[in-house]
């Protein structure tokens, strides 16, 4: 629009100045918690998709909205985006809601530049029915699930961001970056209970050039891992646990071919996990997992802090021997201290075909979390170098 045409407007009181905020209260949701919200949802954001700006806004303010499950779709318009969270949104807690429907997921992101989703909000996926009938826990339940939703999924987003939100109680995995590059997770906290079955906290999947930081993560898995093909990932300053710690895998199921590289996870605290740093594979798999580091990390009762497990296998005693695996190699472990509460404080079990090489430990220092146990060091089919490492001698042979 001209500056003319702009003055004339003015004085004329007729702008035509296109509308950029899109508060779903003015598509009708109620706001109550009782009543589906989805229509307004996807009204609100239909428009800001394509509204002819640079910038749009979807805005939920307060109020509880209950939401079943929606697909929000670029490519839009505006370059920028923005979905802001003040208020809280629910998911409906029966599993039926999702009857005839896609139940891997309930908010979903798809093909959109420059997203943000950002709010002071509440995304509660109300997840107790589905964890009570999981097939993870409950194996002999007659119906039991094994996919659940997940809370937010960006498919296939760029140059996008989630941050400074509250997500809790998912289904199954609360947050899944998938197919996306330039992808910023920032402030963030994510909790469910230490019990919730498959509750991964963030898991990030053929996506390339993801930063997840200040973040606090506690779930019933792991708080943050990472799959097959995956590049350029900086992890830092997390606080994770409960929960199975930051895994990058499991990797190569089903003999996929993995490329999985330039990972980093640093400055971050775990506490009371199953896991610390972990790196695991299954047999069978093929390609890399490479120039992975891990540098500045503290544990606080962790029961594997330092772990690679190239013989992964998620019901003991099912996975016969292969003679391929996943092969990895550069992985530097570097300033990591704390308490273990197993034995083997750094256990690096790597497969007798593909043995892990190039491993450097630099400046390790675990101990029991039981004073005056002793733990130990256990390599197998790996080999690199340690300086400084307690406890020490794991590449000697
Ligand atoms: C290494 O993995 C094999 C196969 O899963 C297992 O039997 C063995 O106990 C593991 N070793 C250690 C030290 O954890």
């Amino acid at each position: 629009m001209s500056l003319l045409m702009f003055l004339l407007g003015l004085v004329t009181g007729a702008i035509a100045l296109p509308i950029d905020e899109f508060n779903v209260y003015n598509y009708g949701a109620s706001g109550f918690g009782e009543i589906d919200d989805s229509q307004a949802f996807v009204n609100a954001w239909r428009d800001a998709c394509i509204v002819r700006t640079h910038y749009a806004r979807v805005i939920v303010p307060e109020g509880t909205f209950l939401l079943n499950p929606l697909m929000f779709s670029g490519p839009c318009n505006p370059q920028s985006i923005h979905f802001k969270i003040l208020g809280t949104i629910i998911a409906s807690g029966s599993p039926e809601s999702w009857h005839g429907r896609d139940s891997s997921q309930w908010i979903a992101f798809k093909d959109v530049t420059g997203l943000n989703v950002y709010g002071s909000g509440l995304v509660d996926g109300q997840g107790m029915h589905w964890w009570d009938q999981s097939c993870r826990y409950h194996p002999k339940l007659e119906g039991c699930t094994k996919l659940a939703p997940t809370i937010f999924k960006f498919i296939s987003c760029k140059e996008s961001t989630l941050s400074n939100i509250y997500i809790v109680n998912s289904p199954q995995t609360h947050v899944l970056i998938l197919n996306s590059k330039g992808f910023n997770v920032d402030n963030v906290m994510i909790q469910s209970p230490e019990h919730s079955p498959n509750t991964d906290g963030i898991h990030i999947h053929s996506s390339h050039s993801v930063k997840i930081t200040n973040s606090i993560i506690g779930t019933g898995d792991d708080c943050i891992s990472i799959g097959d093909y995956t590049s350029n990932i900086d992890i830092a300053n997390i606080e994770c646990g409960p929960g199975h710690g930051i895994s990058i895998g499991s990797l190569g199921k089903n003999r996929k071919v993995v490329m999985v590289e330039h990972i980093r996870i640093s400055d971050s605290k775990l506490k009371g996990t199953t896991n610390g740093a972990r790196i695991k594979t299954w047999q069978g798999g093929q390609g890399n997992v490479r120039h992975i580091t891990f540098e500045n990390l503290a544990f606080d009762a962790v029961y594997n802090p330092i772990i690679i497990d190239q013989n992964y296998c998620d019901v003991s005693g099912t996975c016969k021997e292969e003679k391929t695996g996943v092969k990895i190699n550069d992985v530097v472990y570097k300033n990591l201290y704390g308490t273990s509460s197993s034995k083997i404080a750094i256990n690096l079990n790597c497969s007798k075909y593909v043995p892990c090489s190039r491993i450097t430990m630099e400046n390790i220092n675990l101990v029991s979390v039981q004073e005056g146990n002793q733990v130990t060091a256990s390599c197998t089919n790996a080999k690199g170098t340690e300086v400084g490492v307690n406890p020490g001698s794991c590449f000697r042979n």
